[in-house]
């Protein structure tokens, strides 16, 4: 049976280059970026070359870019360390309903702590709506956080609309970029966004590295203390093996992004043709045009997510539903119930696919096949 693996907004392989890149590193450089001998020198030289192509793929500045364990810790770096860095200046934050947990939690942690946080609803369409923001603002707000593009539906937000409201607000802006890079061109000066926070694992990079882009007149409360690496903003010496194979992850999207964006719209496309054809009754949770072409989440009435994912899983298709897994069953999306009310029966009969390079035409038309007779057989229970 071929196995056919479409969860890559779970995450990617590593890239052939990007194993190269590591491969080489490993052996050949294994000093620490803070020894100032020789050993030192040629790691510290490899990191200042990864922060250099890094921080220019967003159109950052050298110093901005700190590198953490991945997306999670940029988030809780940006949202503690702001909440405990201008608490003087008050403790009202903003952000959405449909925040990735690394956004909610940390939120959520912060009102057991004092601060009072508002959760934008998002319509329909799966996007939050500038002029709610614009209601929730407040003199006490100090932070908004608000996501590039959702995880679970590809749905973009406004950022550049928040960027521009913002502009004369004391509030820090936050942007969630984990499902944006690589298929967003970022730059974070015409986004205006201060603080922006991403991870390489879902460009094929390695696992277990990010980074917090950081504007330089922003003052953040470190959480991790210990040595002077980041410049203090997050100490430990430096992941520098998986910070070369990010570097070389990113210097790949920057080269193929539009090819793997039209590869992608190809993909979904005949997927979604290919399930017409085949007869199957679906709807895609979250409108065009501000869907992303990797990620399309099918909702599939009569069906049930648990039973239908482990259908496709005994069928060689590796998806998910998106939403979180708690001890072994699924949790209704957080993010369809703020698209649609918690009664609707989407919640519990949606997959999200999402799409990468080496999928093919062909792989899509298998996967619309084997859904048919997945769904002929849920439905006829
Ligand atoms: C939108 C979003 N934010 C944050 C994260 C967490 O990133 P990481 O896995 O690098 O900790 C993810 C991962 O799925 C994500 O999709």
């Amino acid at each position: 049976m071929k196995h056919i693996y479409i969860d890559h907004a779970a995450t990617t392989p590593i890239h052939e280059e990007v194993q190269q890149a590591m491969t080489e590193a490993m052996k050949t450089q294994f000093g620490n970026p803070s020894s100032i001998h020789q050993f030192g020198r040629e790691s510290r030289k490899q990191l200042d070359d990864a922060r250099t192509t890094i921080a220019k793929s967003i159109h950052a500045d050298f110093p901005s870019i700190i590198f953490t364990s991945g997306g999670t810790e940029a988030n809780n770096l940006a949202i503690f360390g702001t909440a405990y860095a201008y608490q003087e200046q008050g403790k009202h934050i903003i952000t959405t309903q449909i925040e990735h947990h690394a956004v909610l939690h940390p939120c959520e942690e912060l009102e057991e702590n004092g601060f009072e946080v508002s959760y934008l609803p998002v319509d329909e369409t799966g996007r939050i709506s500038v002029t709610d923001l614009k209601n929730a603002l407040r003199d006490d707000t100090i932070l908004v956080t608000v996501m590039m593009v959702n995880n679970e539906t590809g749905i973009r937000q406004p950022i550049e609309e928040i960027g521009q409201e913002l502009k004369d607000h004391q509030s820090i802006f936050h942007t969630d970029a984990v499902q944006a890079l690589g298929v967003e061109a970022i730059d974070v000066e015409a986004l205006q966004v201060d603080l922006l926070s991403a991870s390489s694992h879902k460009i094929y990079g390695p696992k277990g590295i990010g980074f917090l882009y950081k504007r330089e007149d922003i003052h953040l409360k470190q959480l991790v203390y210990g040595g002077e690496q980041e410049r203090k903003w997050r100490s430990g010496t430096e992941n520098t093996l998986s910070i070369v194979g990010f570097k070389r992850a990113i210097e790949l999207v920057l080269g193929e992004r539009e090819q793997r964006l039209s590869h992608y719209r190809l993909l979904s496309k005949t997927l979604l043709e290919e399930l017409t054809q085949q007869g199957v009754d679906f709807s895609v949770n979250g409108n065009e045009p501000y869907r992303t072409p990797n990620i399309l989440n099918i909702s599939f009435p009569g069906t049930d997510v648990e039973m239908f994912l482990t259908n496709l899983d005994l069928s060689g298709i590796a998806v998910s539903s998106g939403s979180a897994c708690t001890a072994g069953s699924i949790d209704p999306s957080h993010v369809l119930k703020a698209m649609y009310g918690s009664d609707d029966e989407r919640l519990r009969n949606s997959i999200r696919f999402s799409f990468g390079m080496d999928n093919t035409e062909e792989e899509m038309k298998l996967v619309a096949e084997r859904i048919k007779s997945i769904v002929d057989r849920l439905t006829n229970l």
